[in-house]
């Protein structure tokens, strides 16, 4: 694993944004797998503005999103594809026909997650995830469990996470309690991972994940077998593993 450590959140940032550039530049229709939340957001704003001096085109990129909760339209505000469209795709030469997040509205769930996971498999795979970190560990919304699952599934949010989502809703009972997420087998089947974490609020959870024993009750710990990690932190949240 790469660790690299940044002074603060701008350049979390932009460390971040140099390597997902570099994976456009090398392989110009590369599939990327983004992540929500609000660490990336920074990232995704480097990415606008590299795109808006001319350094960057998106023409023939392919996106995959790691997650969706269930029962939001695309157009609600919390919803991830509007996240996306609103962090990202909206601002970039992107095809929209290019991205994908899961449907979070589909009448029949397990058809979703088999197409989704096709849709990644026609792809030829993932060049390079974006991965953020719940404070349990969760990656997507892999929450902590008994075992690792393998492909796109349902799941019902912990209620830690239903806590710290609650922020951006209108209040607790607005927050979905289940989500459609690529399973650990979709990510760790990703050419490479780029995992970013800001602030002291992570240092704990870092510390367990990439230190403490692989576990399904830490999902991200799973990422210490991936052979192809980049860790991207401030020094904050890297304060504990370095
Ligand atoms: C959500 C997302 C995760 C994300 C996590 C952390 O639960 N499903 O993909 O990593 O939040 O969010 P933040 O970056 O805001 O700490």
């Amino acid at each position: 694993m790469r660790i690299i450590c940044a002074e603060n959140y701008e350049g979390m940032s932009r460390q971040a944004a140099n390597i997902l550039s570099s994976v456009v530049a090398m392989k110009p229709d590369c599939v990327l797998g983004l992540a929500t939340g609000s660490t990336p957001i920074g990232t995704y704003q480097e990415l606008i503005k590299r795109y808006e001096e001319g350094d960057l085109d998106f023409r023939r990129v392919k996106t995959v999103n790691l997650d969706e909760y269930v029962g939001l339209e695309p157009t609600h505000d919390q919803s991830y594809r509007y996240f996306m469209q609103s962090q990202l795709f909206d601002h970039v030469n992107i095809k929209v026909e290019n991205t994908n997040v899961p449907g979070g509205m589909a009448q029949d769930v397990e058809a979703e997650c088999r197409r989704y996971d096709e849709i990644i498999a026609s792809m030829g795979g993932i060049d390079i995830q974006v991965l953020g970190m719940g404070h349990n560990g969760h990656i997507g919304f892999n929450e902590p469990a008994e075992e690792f699952p393998m492909g796109t599934h349902q799941v019902d949010l912990a209620e830690s996470t239903i806590e710290a989502n609650a922020r951006f809703f209108e209040n607790r009972d607005m927050v979905p309690r289940k989500a459609v997420t690529m399973g650990i087998g979709s990510i760790m089947q990703a050419r490479r991972i780029l995992v970013v974490v800001s602030g002291e609020g992570k240092a704990d959870i870092v510390e367990k994940a990439f230190r403490g024993p692989v576990t399904p009750k830490v999902p991200a710990s799973i990422l210490q077998m991936h052979p192809d990690v980049i860790l991207v932190g401030d020094k904050a949240a890297l304060s504990k593993l370095l």
